[in-house]
């Protein structure tokens, strides 16, 4: 079913994603909490944004689980836009490696943008995006990531949209 995942795993998924509505008017961190509690994933947790919480696999990929209704969606948009995409523009985006109902496992990137290096190169990424119909949402410098070989690459693309 999942090269990443064992079935307990994606049964706890789907167990916390079942509850996840309760929580939707907590405050971020109590909701993060919850799922931690009810996901029990022996992995690190190394970072919460408002939809998903990430966790590392230690193999070189990222697991993200929605937190939230949007964060569903914001895992579909990313597997769609990775899939659908141009190379061209696929090299600045992060790899998808698999999804779920409510999860989605992506390459690992750790390496941030240097302030100066976002600033002069960001604006023409955009471009770039744009002119492919892709609107480029919340790329935002917590949102990308140097590749190797020193691209920028968005690690969260949940929010972009095709038009
Ligand atoms: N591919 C990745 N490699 C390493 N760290 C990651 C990766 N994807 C996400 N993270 C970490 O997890 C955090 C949250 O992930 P992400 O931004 O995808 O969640 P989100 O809920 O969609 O965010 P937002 O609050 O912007 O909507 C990131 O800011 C980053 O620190
Ligand atoms: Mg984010």
């Amino acid at each position: 079913m999942s090269d990443f995942l064992s079935k307990k795993e994606i049964k706890s998924i789907k167990l916390w994603i079942s509850k996840m509505n309760y929580y939707k008017n907590s405050i971020k961190s109590q909701r993060a909490n919850k799922a931690k509690e009810i996901l029990q994933l022996k992995y690190k947790n190394i970072g919460n944004g408002w939809q998903r919480i990430v966790y590392d696999l230690n193999n070189g990929y990222v697991l993200k689980v929605a937190l939230t209704k949007k964060g569903i969606q914001c895992n579909k948009r990313e597997f769609k836009i990775y899939n659908h995409c141009l190379a061209d523009l696929r090299k600045h985006l992060c790899r998808v490696k698999e999804v779920g109902h409510g999860w989605i496992i992506m390459k690992k990137m750790s390496i941030k943008v240097p302030k100066r290096i976002y600033q002069e190169k960001l604006p023409r990424l955009k471009k770039k995006f744009l002119a492919a119909g892709i609107k480029p949402r919340d790329m935002s410098n917590s949102n990308v990531r140097l590749s190797k070989k020193g691209k920028i690459t968005v690690i969260d693309y949940g929010h972009f949209i095709r038009y």
